[in-house]
């Protein structure tokens, strides 16, 4: 680039308005930005240019020498004005192709995506259940999670002074007179399904339920539970061991089995607590406990307006997070009530 003090041509002396134009011309040819172009221009055809001061001494020459060196001059300043805009030229194209490439948008590239949320271990794992008995032609039924005293525990025979009444189970809600409690288990919807529907029925009910217990890694206060209900004439306990045994195998696979133990349960009678042998378990094939099941108590399907002695009926009950568990491993229960979508995210597609 031409230094600002470059010598000022005396406006007759030819070769010095020569290297003049040609500093000027080599100055432009040298800027590589639009930028760059803008100092060069002002150095040489600025108003502290030595074309420009050169000029200015013209008035100070006497009439022959004024009209040559104006030529001289014009000619060269002429010169320099025409470099300019070649290069001008030549800069903004090289700008504006540059432009359309940085701005260029592909239309045809793919968004960018956001990563997509994952739904929950306890919702799949929900439907994969209802899914098992919808195949057999069992319907889904629902109830209340706030609900009244007499369907989660009246109906389903709990005596007024069952244990499982006390506060430090039940949720019970205010007014006190009004006989609300948060359900502590998903059995109160056999009694809706039964009042609701016509017998036969056969009902999956999934849920949530909630217990005053502490949080720790078996136990949340507000879990789900899903009911099984079925009442036709003439069921027997086979057919809730092979309802079961038919579940299980869905769940744990074909060499999955069923266990009874006698338990009790107000609302059946007899009651068992069942365990699932889990081919698939962390620690190697074993027996783990499931959840409770039985025969429909009499008292229970008299509470359902059911007075018909041919029919009987069985119901069974299980934890959904203690299922996804040792289903899937999952050592610590509050992880699946987080809400951390990584939790969910890592078990795929698959539940
Ligand atoms: C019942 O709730 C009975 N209604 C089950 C039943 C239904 C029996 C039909 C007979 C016929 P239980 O209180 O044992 O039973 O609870 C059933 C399951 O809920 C337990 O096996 C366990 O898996 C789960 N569970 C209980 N408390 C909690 C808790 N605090 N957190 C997570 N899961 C729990
Ligand atoms: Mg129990």
């Amino acid at each position: 680039m031409a230094d600002e003090h470059a010598p000022v041509p005396h406006p007759l002396d030819e070769t010095a308005v020569e290297q003049c134009v040609n500093q000027a011309i080599a100055a432009f040819d040298e800027a590589e930005t639009i930028e760059e172009l803008k100092a060069a221009r002002l150095a040489h055809t600025g108003d502290k240019s030595p074309i420009v001061l050169a000029n200015r001494q013209i008035k100070d020459l006497d009439k022959n020498q004024k009209k040559e060196a104006g030529k001289l001059l014009g000619t060269a300043r002429g010169r320099i004005q025409k470099a300019l805009g070649l290069r001008t030229e030549v800069l903004e194209a090289e700008h504006a192709a540059k432009m359309l490439v940085e701005e260029a948008v592909d239309i045809t590239a793919a968004p960018p995506r956001r990563p997509l949320g994952s739904r929950h271990p306890i919702t799949r794992l929900q439907e994969k259940v209802v899914d098992v008995f919808t195949a057999m032609g069992w319907e889904v039924a629902e109830g209340p999670e706030l609900e009244s005293e007499w369907f989660n525990f009246d109906a389903l025979n709990f005596a007024p002074d069952h244990p499982a009444r006390e506060m430090q189970d039940t949720f019970f809600v205010e007014p006190a007179e009004a006989h609300l409690v948060l359900r502590t288990h998903t059995s109160p919807v056999q009694i809706r399904a039964l009042l609701d529907r016509t017998l036969p029925v056969y009902v999956l009910a999934p849920g949530k339920v909630f217990r005053t217990d502490e949080l720790d890694a078996t136990h949340l206060p507000a879990f789900h539970q899903f009911e099984g209900l079925a009442v036709d004439r003439g069921l027997t306990m086979a057919d809730l061991k092979g309802t079961l045994e038919h579940f299980a195998r869905q769940m744990f696979g074909p060499e999955a089995a069923i266990r009874l133990r006698p338990s009790y349960f107000p609302f059946t009678e007899p009651s068992a607590e069942m365990d699932v042998w889990h081919p698939g378990a962390k620690g190697g094939p074993q027996w783990i406990e499931w959840g409770g099941c039985g025969m429909i108590n009499p008292n229970v399907l008299a509470a359902a307006g059911i007075k018909d002695p041919e029919y009987t009926g069985f119901a069974f009950g299980m934890g959904v997070e203690r299922t996804l568990m040792f289903r899937n491993d999952v050592p610590d229960m509050r992880d699946m009530i987080e809400g951390d979508v990584r939790f969910s995210a890592q078990f795929g597609m698959e539940v």
